[in-house]
Parts: structure tokens; sequence; C-alpha cells
């Protein structure tokens, strides 16, 4: 067995110690030891004698390995479409997250979803793409106790959004009654029994679930379970079993609200997909978003609605988001984004009013501040609309939902200058347009596409770059 022992690495300068140290006596600089694995003397020897038996092989000659071509269903269609049209096999993916956004909840659907249904390790052909007999799914928490992890199973089992969720094939559903039993719970947060575990269950298991990564650790580092060191060797550890035995594996990552502690950053190029799981904790949308994807587009955007029973898919977007959209109100324009290759229609509001304070206040939630002082700016030169000046100036996208894309321009301009002089955008009118610095309205992508999910909702005029080639025609417009 090779015998490995730890070292503190510095990350700028690659200097070595046997033990932490706040700032690097080498580079002086802070916080940049990690505690890192070394294989020494008898260890090296024994990988050299590994290797004098490998030679490179031909990219011809690689055997595709079983099953790769067909992917797994999830069950889940918003997380299919995330993942590129399913789960590839063998593939590990990282689910990050801010705490409680719906993580576990979402995991724990997809172990009850795929536990106890081995067809639908089927291809599209219906040739079985996994030996049959793999219909197990390793739940490892490290975070709730088994009876945890049970409570939320029964209650979105009896709620039946497991079954809700997706379009499964017939024939699926008598197997997830029993799903349950498929399920394998392991509490436990050392790596090493898990690795030992999964060795164990190889012929059993068709998908592993880890939550959470920042809770594991091994003995062979001294760090405590979380540092970047313990995170990343977790993380590696458990990459080498799957990629070993060909089973797909999430791993649950927390990010902090100011960014990533020893999280999902520090692990980002380890996993073969990054998942991203946003929204406002207190509202009900989740955007879950792939910010890397070896096997797809980082485009596909799913949506789902946390719900009592359980993560719900939102298969029209469009509609959720304008369920509670005011029409006819000043400062309310409907605008239609793409969210991948799909549009969505969005409500933008804006509230414009008098400021108190030397330098007015531009908020902004779901865009930007930049976009906004960008777009005043642009108003008050182009348009004459020199009130916004002195107004503080409030934006927010309805739903919780992040729009960057500039097409959207046109609409979040058109909403403050709609609250700003009292004047509503008339009702039924969808807005889609980027604006210049000029104050020229310029074409967008996918503009067909999106002035078909318009019409499809019953949008009736469509603004665009052909109809209102100015943002001072569009201003000029309002109210009529
Ligand atoms: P959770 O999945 O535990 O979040 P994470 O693992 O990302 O930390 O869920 C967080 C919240 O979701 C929790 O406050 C309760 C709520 N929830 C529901 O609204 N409905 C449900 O069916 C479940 C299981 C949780
Ligand atoms: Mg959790």
């Amino acid at each position: 067995m090779p015998k490995s022992s730890s070292v503190f690495v510095c990350q700028k300068c690659e200097f070595e110690t046997p033990r932490w140290a706040g700032q690097c006596p080498n580079c002086r600089e802070w916080n940049t030891l990690v505690e890192t694995t070394v294989l020494r003397g008898s260890a090296k020897k024994h990988i050299r004698n590994k290797l004098g038996g490998v030679a490179p092989i031909r990219l011809s000659d690689v055997q595709v390995l079983k099953g790769s071509r067909g992917r797994l269903a999830s069950g889940i269609g918003e997380l299919d479409r995330v993942l590129g049209g399913g789960i590839v096999p063998g593939s590990v993916v990282l689910v990050a997250g801010q705490p409680g956004i719906g993580k576990s909840t979402l995991l724990t659907q997809l172990a009850l979803q795929v536990a106890g249904t081995p067809e639908i390790a089927r291809s599209k052909k219906g040739r079985a793409s996994q030996p049959r007999g793999r219909s197990a799914v390793l739940y490892v928490c490290g975070e709730e106790s088994p009876g945890q992890v049970r409570l939320r199973a029964q209650r979105l089992a009896a709620t039946g959004s497991g079954r809700r969720l997706g379009n499964p094939p017939q024939g699926r559903l008598r197997a997830q009654d029993n799903s349950e039993a498929d399920v394998l719970l392991l509490a436990e947060t050392d790596v090493d029994v898990i690795v030992q575990s999964i060795e164990n269950e190889k012929d059993s298991l068709s998908m592993i679930i880890v939550d959470s990564v920042q809770s594991l650790s091994t003995e062979d580092l001294s760090g405590m379970a979380g540092s970047v060191g313990q995170v990343r060797e977790s993380a590696e550890r458990l990459r080498r079993v799957t990629k070993r035995f060909g089973i797909p594996i999430f791993l649950v990552g927390h990010v902090t609200k100011t960014g990533s502690i020893a999280g999902p950053k520090v692990l980002e190029h380890l996993v073969d997909v990054v998942l991203d799981l946003t929204g406002e904790r207190t509202g009900g949308f989740r955007i879950l978003r792939a910010v890397k994807n070896r096997f797809g587009a980082t485009d596909e955007v799913g949506v789902f609605e946390m719900a009592d029973a359980g993560m719900q898919e939102v298969t029209n977007p469009s509609k959720a988001f304008l369920e509670e959209s005011q029409q006819g109100v000043p400062g309310s324009v409907v605008v239609a984004v793409m969210e991948g290759t799909r549009p969505v229609l969005v409500e933008i509001q804006a509230l414009v009013v008098p400021s108190q304070l030397a330098m007015p206040r531009r908020v902004a939630q779901g865009i930007s501040v930049r976009k906004i002082q960008l777009l005043a700016a642009v108003l008050q030169k182009r348009c004459n609309l020199s009130g916004l000046g002195t107004s503080d100036i409030f934006v927010n996208v309805a739903g919780g939902i992040q729009v960057v894309e500039p097409a959207a321009d046109l609409g979040i301009a058109l909403a403050i200058a709609s609250s700003l002089l009292n004047k509503p955008v008339s009702a039924k009118t969808a807005i889609i347009g980027e604006v210049g610095l000029l104050g020229e309205v310029r074409k967008v992508a996918f503009l067909d596409k999106r002035v078909k999910e318009a019409k499809k909702l019953g949008y009736r005029t469509v603004v665009t770059p052909g109809t209102h080639g100015t943002l001072l025609k569009a201003v000029k417009g309002l109210g009529g």
C-alpha cells in the first residue's frame, strides 16, 4: 500500500512546509498555504512500477465505455435539460448553491426517481446501457441524520412529487412505489469509508449522491472538514472511484453569500459538470444553471418552484413569471429574454421617485446597477428626461431571476421612463431591443423566437427594433 503524508503548499509560490502558517514563509503572501497529500519514497516507486506496464493507446483503439452513448434520463425534465439530455454514466456533477436553496430537496427527489428503476438505464434504442441489476442509489448524508433524510423522502413521496415530476415512461411508475427501498443511506463523513462502501456496493449502484462535499474529510490530512485541502482531496478520491466503475455521482457544494470559501471554486476543474442552483430564498422560483458542462451546452436553464411537495418543474416559465404581473400600470413592462435556448417572458418593474439625497439612489434586483445607471443616462440625454438626475430609481425583476441580456435594455429603459412620466405601457405589450449610447434601438439575436413566445402568451403588440428605431420614439409612445 502506498503511504501518503501531508504537507502545506503555498498556492502562489509552491513553497512546501510541514506545518500550517497564516503567512507563506517564502513569498510572504497571506492565507495561501493549503494542505496536500504527498507520496514519498516507497509510494513513488510503487507508482513507477505501476506505470511500467502502461503505454499510450491510439484514439481509434479506445474502448467506448458501455453506456456512454446512452445517457440516463433522470426523470426530472428540467434537470435533464440542464445536463444536456440526461446523466452521462460516470460523470461527476457538482450541485452548488447557498444553504437552504433546495439542493438536498432536489437530490432527494432525484434519488427517489432513479432508485429501483433499472430500465432508465436503457438508451433510446431500448438497449440496456448499464448491466441489469444496477438500480440502487447511494445517498451519503454527511450533514443530516438518516432519520431526517427519510422524513424528507417520505414527505416528497407522500405528496407524489416524484411522480408528478417529468413524464416517466410507462412501467416506471410501479417501480417507483418501492423506490425508498432502493435508496441506500450512508451517514458517514470519512471519505475513505465512503470509497470502501462504493467498492463493496459497486455492482448494485446506478448513482451516488453526496450531501455535502464540505462535510467530508480524510484522516490523511490534518485539516478540518470543509478546508480547501480536505474538500479537494475528498472530491478527488470520490472522482477516482466512481470513474473507475462508471457510476455517476452528484456532489453537493455550499457557496456562501460572500462568494465561496473552500467550496465549488476549488472543485470546478475537478468535476465534469457544475450546476448552480439560485433563486431568492423567500421567493418560490429556483433556477438551475450549468456553469460548466463537459457533455453539453452551458446556456441551458432549468426552472423549478419550491413548493410544499418539493421542487416542482416549471415547464412554462413565461406563464409562471407573469402570473402576478400588473398590466397597464406605470413602471411595469414585459420583456422577452433568452434563458438558454428558451425565450422567457419576465416582468420588469421600475419605481422612480424624487430623491432626498445629493447622490440619488439606483437600486436594482436581478439587473446590474451599472445597467440602470447607463440607461438612465441615455434617457436623460437622448429623451430629455432630466428629472431622472434628481430621482431615486428602483428596478426589480419579478420572480427572482437574473436579467443580463442586452435585449432587455429597451424594456428596462421604458419601465424607468414610464414610472417617471406616470404613463403606462399599453396592456398586452412585450418589449424587445438593445439600447445604444446614442439612444438607438439595436437588433437582438433570436428575435423571431422571442416574438413567437410573446404572441403565444397573448401579447398582441411587440415593440421591436423594427417598429421603434429609437428610444425617443418608444418613450413618446408611452401612455398611448
Ligand atoms: P434544502 O433542500 O434542505 O436546502 P439545501 O440542501 O440547499 O440547504 O431545502 C431548503 C428549504 O426548502 C427548507 O427551508 C425547507 C424548504 N422545503 C420546502 O419548502 N418544501 C419541501 O418539500 C422541502 C423538502 C423543503
Ligand atoms: Mg442540504
